[in-house]
């Protein structure tokens, strides 16, 4: 049981449907603790209709800052008082600061990714980046990484028009990196892949419900000098990675960007570095 919560004690929470299965409250919890630092974090499942309710309380109630995941992240954005610029950009918030009682609305996923890969001592500045997958994950770490300097993205998606929406974000609003977006065929995406350094899984494929599955057929598409990333977390190893491992690739799942997206926004709260070791150690 927490004996630390004070009179004092500010709160930092989780707005999401469902929340359950967050590891956010954990993490923080944990790091809190472990710096003596006096805040609470709590997951809070709310329904699509009470996000705006549910932001107004958190004014009310004086909340230091809160995350926010599937499916509020677009929609809460109405709610905010001011949004960074990459997240107008990718046009979805993770993290939110009551900054003197101004809520301002930030997306750490993908600058999570873009540390978790300098973490691994993988270059993307100047490279070819190919990514898989055009949800919202996909929409955050390819937004991001061409912010930060990737010379060219290019998206694969089963449903293509979906990767030409983000495609053509990233061409309108950053001039020096380019975008292209091409239908999910194995054919063309070994092509596009032998001048790439990095790819990246950034749709579903290889969870739960289709844990013996790949959203590429066969490892003979894929060569040696690539990095390669899957969001994915749970299971650790998706079929995708063993196969990049069977080629000879380097890889990482996606605990490191889970971790980071994390500490960016402890640090945007608290204004310290979140004990990474500790909470590698503890919950990952
Ligand atoms: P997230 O927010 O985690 O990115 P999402 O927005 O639902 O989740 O996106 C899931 C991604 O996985 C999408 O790119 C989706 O492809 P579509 O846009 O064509 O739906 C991709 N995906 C999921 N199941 C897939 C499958 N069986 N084959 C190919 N792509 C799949």
């Amino acid at each position: 049981m927490n004996t630390y919560i004070k009179g004092s004690t500010r709160l930092i929470g989780l707005l999401g449907n469902p929340v359950k299965h967050s590891k956010s409250p954990h993490m923080h919890n944990l790091c809190f603790e472990k710096l003596g630092l006096d805040y609470v974090y709590m997951a809070f499942g709310i329904q699509d209709n009470l996000i705006g309710k549910s932001v107004d309380a958190m004014r009310i109630l004086n909340f230091k800052g809160f995350n926010v995941t599937m499916p509020h992240k677009q929609r809460v954005m109405d709610f905010l008082d001011e949004i960074s610029e990459d997240a107008k950009i990718i046009g979805s918030v993770n993290t939110v600061v009551n900054n003197n009682g101004r809520l301002i609305g930030y997306n750490t996923d993908g600058r999570g990714f873009v540390k978790a890969l300098e973490e691994e001592g993988q270059g993307f500045k100047d490279e070819k980046i190919i990514i898989i997958g055009a949800g919202g994950a996909s929409k955050s770490i390819s937004i991001q990484l061409a912010f930060d300097g990737a010379r060219e993205v290019v998206l694969f998606n089963r449903t293509t028009h979906k990767a030409q929406e983000i495609s053509d974000i990233i061409n309108k609003e950053m001039p020096n990196s380019k975008a292209r977006a091409l239908e999910l065929d194995e054919k063309i995406l070994k092509k596009e892949l032998k001048d790439s350094k990095v790819l990246i899984n950034a749709t579903s494929i290889g969870m739960k419900d289709t844990i013996d599955k790949s959203v590429i057929t066969s490892p003979n598409i894929l060569h040696k000098d690539l990095f390669v990333a899957d969001i994915i977390y749970a299971p650790s190893k998706t079929k995708f990675l063993f196969q990049a491992e069977e080629v000879g690739c380097r890889t990482m799942n996606g605990t490191s960007m889970l971790l980071y997206q994390g500490a960016l926004a402890f640090k945007m709260w608290t204004g310290k570095d979140m004990p990474i070791e500790d909470v590698k150690e503890r919950i990952f």
